[in-house]
This record gives C-alpha cells, sequence and structure tokens, in this order.
C-alpha cells in the first residue's frame, strides 16, 4: 500500500449509495473552500463508475454546489474527438457538465485535436501551468477509478508513464481501444490534497486486494503507486470491490 498519509477505506453496499456519500463529500469540500472565498480545482476520471456520482451531483446538487467557484480538469482521456463515445469528457458533458451551471472557461478539457498525442499533452500542461499553479499543479480533489489490471488514470501496468517523474501529462498506451490516451502522472497526482478513488464491481476484488494489502514497489499495480505526500487518499468502494479485503479497524463498512 502506499505511503503517505494513512489511506481511508469506505465501504458501501453498492454503487448508488457510494455516488452519494461522494458526492456530499465533495460539496463538502468545495464549500469549505468556498467558505474561504477560494476556487475549487476538482479532477473527474473517466470510465463508467463515476458516471453515477455524475449524474447525483447533477440531480442533486446543481442548487448546492457553487459551480462558478469550481475549476474541472480530467486524469486521463481516450485520444479520440470529444464527441466520440468513447471520450470522457462527453460522458462527463452528458451526466454533468451540461446540467449544472458552471461556466464553460471553468471547465478544461483535455485536447484531442493534434496530430501528435504528445503535443496535445504539452498544450495540457501549459493549461494546468495556466490555471493550477506551480511548481506543481496541487489539485484540491483527484477522482480516480481502477481496473482490473489495476491501472489508474491511464497508466497501465509496465507503461513507461509509470516512470515519469518530470512531466505532468504525457502520452500512453492502452491495451484495450482506444490504444492512444493522455494521462497525468504520479508527480500529479501525489501532490493532490485528496484523492478520491472510485472502485465497483466483483471484478475490480482482486486488483483492489493486490492494491491495497502489496507495497506500492515498481512491480505493484499502479492504483498502489498514488501516494499524496501531504494529502488525504480515500478508497470509495462497494461491498462486491471490496469482497476480498479482510474487514480491518482502517476499513469501515458503511
Ligand atoms: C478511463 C479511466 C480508467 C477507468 C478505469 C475503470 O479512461 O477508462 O480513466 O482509468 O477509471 O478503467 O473504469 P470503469 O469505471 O469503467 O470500470
Amino acid at each position: 500500500m502506499a505511503s503517505g498519509l494513512s489511506p481511508e477505506f469506505r465501504v458501501f453496499p453498492d454503487t448508488d449509495a457510494l455516488s452519494r456519500a461522494l458526492a456530499e463529500h465533495l460539496a463538502a469540500q468545495i464549500a469549505a473552500r468556498a467558505a474561504g472565498g477560494a476556487n475549487f480545482a476538482l479532477v473527474l476520471s473517466g470510465g463508467n463508475t463515476p458516471s453515477t456520482l455524475y449524474r447525483c451531483l447533477a440531480e442533486d446538487y446543481r442548487d448546492r454546489i457553487p459551480w462558478a467557484l469550481v475549476n474541472i480538469f480530467w486524469s486521463d482521456e481516450r485520444y479520440v474527438p470529444h464527441d466520440d463515445p468513447h471520450s470522457n469528457y462527453r460522458m462527463a458533458r452528458e451526466t454533468l457538465l451540461d446540467h449544472v451551471p458552471v461556466p464553460g472557461a471553468n471547465v478544461h478539457p483535455m485536447p484531442t485535436h493534434f496530430a501528435d498525442p504528445e503535443d496535445a499533452a504539452r498544450a495540457y500542461e501549459d493549461e494546468l501551468r495556466q490555471h493550477v499553479g506551480l511548481p506543481v499543479p496541487r489539485f484540491d480533489v483527484i477522482l480516480l477509478g481502477m481496473g482490473a489490471d489495476g491501472h489508474t488514470a491511464s497508466l497501465f501496468p509496465g507503461s513507461a508513464a509509470l516512470e515519469e517523474r518530470e512531466r505532468w501529462v504525457v502520452a500512453s498506451r492502452s491495451p484495450v481501444a482506444p490504444y492512444v490516451r493522455l494521462t497525468l502522472t504520479f508527480p500529479v497526482l501525489d501532490h493532490a490534497a485528496e484523492v478520491c478513488f472510485l472502485v465497483a464491481g466483483g471484478d475490480k476484488a482482486e486488483a483492489l486486494r493486490r492494491v491495497i494489502t502489496q507495497d506500492a514497489g515498481a512491480d505493484a499495480p499502479p492504483a498502489a503507486r498514488v501516494r499524496p505526500a501531504q494529502g488525504r487518499l480515500i478508497w470509495w468502494m462497494d461491498r462486491a470491490a471490496a469482497s476480498r479485503l479482510d474487514v480491518a479497524p482502517g476499513i469501515k463498512l458503511l
């Protein structure tokens, strides 16, 4: 398991309960920052699991979150047009962004129109430099998913992107289509004030067991290597995904 602050584990009966609890958590985090007059830098994950959370935010928090203070970024993107069915941006737009009053200027999708994805990666680094600050972007909350192989964002097992310690965004290669991706790297993930993993489904149980019980060495699954140095790491899981975890003091069944 990752070093840094002790991770927190929250287990819910199902994805709906997980999503409702995480939506309330995010609203509280945003409100706390807004109370101090600060903007909130939120990174959205891709894949399918977070769509329930995004719909919950759109339906129940449209008027309860100061969306004008929220800046939205992505953990990774499939290198396809933004209107492609595989686009993480499209999924977030359809489930959340089209239904809440977040200003367009606050929404920062990863660009996928460059001929060379590495040019897109560098363009996104410029976007982060401009909007999230230096010397390393520090996001208030980064949402991440996890694949059954233990990948997170678009950091896949065996990828050279896992060893990147300078660049904030790189092009990477997925073993499943769409093969070309853009992804945040560990230096950015580990600089977050808070990382929230959303993991649901029995197909993730073995990977989750490995991630949570293994040391975060070089051969650990990528998700195990996310270790916010001065940030919170919270695992939001459903019972099916957590079914291979021993009930330990740190694991809160909710
Ligand atoms: C992506 C995601 C990826 C995802 C996991 C889990 O672009 O696919 O960023 O890391 O979070 O693959 O995906 P599911 O939630 O669909 O299981």
